[in-house]
């Protein structure tokens, strides 16, 4: 569905609130330190902000467990607090999406407890319980062969009985099942009471999957070592899922003036995104999907030499123009290059030793496609991958340690899976925001989680970028302003996209047309490239250089040089 005019022109931060700002000193990000920079956020041109969940939670999967939604969770404050939130970030014109799980609960969540203690109750029914099967020594084995997100079984046993339930994540978070009027309603009521306190709208985690296939029969595809199989097509964007969030918006959202932005994960299509989203009938407003986020060969490329890590610009671009051919005219989409899931951003289609450079092209690339923009925290800083040591420094994220024993289970060594990890784990986006040059980064006395990226004493810190006028952070103020601009904003919402040069191998460029014609160009590479550009330039928005070389028509682009121009 279309969202209603407060939303418009919005751009949108991501914060992970675990390693954002510490007040306590309990080593955990909170919401107070959340309210203590949301004049940081404004400056910066922020309005809409996504927190990852806040519920409580026994943090298995730090957070999207959630064992009471109701309450926020102590390490992150109070529910007084969290209202204080809301107060402070609307006083700011700082709008809040706080990150919904519908898929699953924690093991620990009263409804879940229930479920196990009486077979007979009406949380029994929230969840998927199955018998085991017999195997042919007599051993009871899991229901079906399907293999979870988490590297595991999604089939979990209760001690001392032949049950099982379903869980795609981690065995701490035991799926629910929407087709349960029941727990339907549940969730309607606590959606109602973050909208009637005041939140803006949901970020609705891990919506492909609500919709399973419930007849739960063994896949037939390549099984694993392990005879488990990945088959993500039984438990992702099948077609319960859109009836399930008509269902919801009759219910709810169209009582409220909010904004929805599903995940919808991989594999989904364009055309499935629009049933979700297309401003005519789609029950929610934009869906995130992944086909943007991997161009570079790190995800799956365990063993393979540095050298064959490099973005794939052709294929990068074509997704960029599949998604936009799509939903151009028809539903807006969030424009993101990563979040709390992914690997840093510079580490992956940018480059350490370009750090500001990448940073900067990166940035503009993604600001003036079609689409709402959304920043993860720390990307305004360049902030990079942290490079660990050993496998177990991975472990504060259940993925991640799940992975890392299957492979060593297939036989990996741990320097060929720690290289591995680096490049591609999503605990390398959650080390702690860098501030300044104080302990720990000035987030806190004590690290929580995940390492600090030493980088921060030579300058990758919000206060030591601030001070530098030709700072990534400076770069990222002055080009959001921009991109609120009410000319530009219209010519990127409005204007018709294309790429320019699809087939250079090196170079993203786009323009949209327009009373005139706004063009991008981004050099995605550590190295010089030429570009022909045809039109007359008229205006240089944004550049990350200090002069220009251009010589009958084609620009020479320097590493990661980058314009945004009027033509
Ligand atoms: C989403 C979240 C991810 C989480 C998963 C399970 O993909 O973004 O962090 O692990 O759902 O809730």
């Amino acid at each position: 569905m279309k969202k209603s005019a407060r939303f418009e022109n919005r751009v949108g931060y991501i914060l992970y609130p675990a390693t954002f700002k510490d007040s306590n000193g309990d080593g955990v990000g909170d919401i107070p330190g959340i309210i203590s920079k949301l004049d940081y956020l404004k400056d910066l041109g922020i309005n809409l902000l996504w927190i990852c969940p806040l519920f409580q939670s026994p943090m298995d999967d730090n957070g999207y467990d959630v064992s009471s939604y109701e309450d926020i969770d102590p390490r992150y404050g109070t529910n007084e607090d969290f209202k204080r939130l809301l107060q402070e970030a609307h006083a700011r014109d700082i709008l809040v999406l706080i990150d919904f799980v519908l898929n699953h609960t924690s093991d620990e969540h009263p409804w879940f407890q229930k479920a196990l203690a009486d077979p007979n109750s009406e949380e029994r029914g929230y969840y998927f319980f199955r018998k085991g099967r017999i195997g042919k020594d007599g051993k009871i084995l899991p229901p079906n062969n399907w293999k979870g997100f988490f590297s595991t079984s999604v089939w979990e046993q209760i001690p001392g009985t032949d049950d099982f339930y379903f869980h795609i994540f981690s065995k701490k978070m035991p799926d629910v099942d929407w087709n349960n009027p029941k727990l339907r309603d549940r969730y309607y009521q606590i959606a109602r009471h973050y909208l009637e306190l005041g939140v803006d709208g949901f970020r609705l985690d891990a919506l492909a999957h609500l919709g399973k296939d419930t007849s739960f029969a063994d896949s037939s595809l390549q099984a694993d070592e392990n005879g488990l199989v990945y088959d993500t097509d039984r438990f992702s964007n099948r077609p319960e899922v859109l009836s399930y969030l008509t269902d919801f918006k009759d219910q709810v959202f169209s009582h409220y003036d909010c904004l929805l932005v599903g995940e919808v994960g991989g594999n989904v299509t364009p055309s499935t995104a629009l049933t979700y989203s297309s401003f005519e009938s789609g029950p929610i407003h934009m869906v995130f999907n992944f086909d943007t986020a991997w161009a570079n060969g790190a995800y799956g490329s365990i063993g393979k030499p540095d050298h064959e890590i490099k973005t794939d610009v052709i294929e990068l671009k074509k997704s960029f123009r599949r998604w936009y051919e799509a939903c151009n005219g028809k539903c807006d989409m969030p424009i993101y290059w990563e979040n709390h899931d992914h690997p840093r951003v510079l580490s992956q289609y940018g480059s350490i030793q370009y750090r500001e450079e990448s940073a900067k092209a990166l940035l503009t690339t993604l600001l003036f496609m079609y689409g709402t923009p959304f920043i993860y925290n720390g990307d305004e800083i360049g902030m990079s991958n942290c490079e660990y040591e050993k496998p177990e420094d991975f472990f504060s994220d259940v993925n991640a340690r799940n992975e890392i024993l299957s492979l060593r289970q297939r036989g990996f060594d741990d320097a060929t899976i720690t290289h591995y990890m680096n490049r591609t784990a999503r605990v390398n986006a959650r080390t702690p925001m860098q501030w300044d040059r104080s302990e720990n980064a000035g987030f806190g006395p004590k690290p929580y989680l995940n390492k600090i990226n030493q980088n921060y004493l030579q300058g990758v810190n919000v206060q030591d970028e601030y001070a530098r006028f030709e700072s990534v952070l400076n770069f990222y103020r002055y080009a959001i302003a921009k991109r609120k601009e009410p000319f530009l904003a219209a010519q990127v919402a409005m204007g018709k996209w294309d790429l320019l040069d699809p087939n250079h191998p090196d170079v993203f460029a786009y323009t949209h047309e327009g009373p005139e014609l706004l063009v991008c160009i981004a050099n995605f590479r550590p190295y010089t490239t030429y570009f022909s550009f045809y039109y007359n330039i008229k205006d240089i928005i944004l550049h990350n250089y200090g002069d220009v070389i251009f010589n009958n028509h084609v620009f020479e682009l320097r590493p990661f040089e980058c314009f945004l121009l009027k033509a």
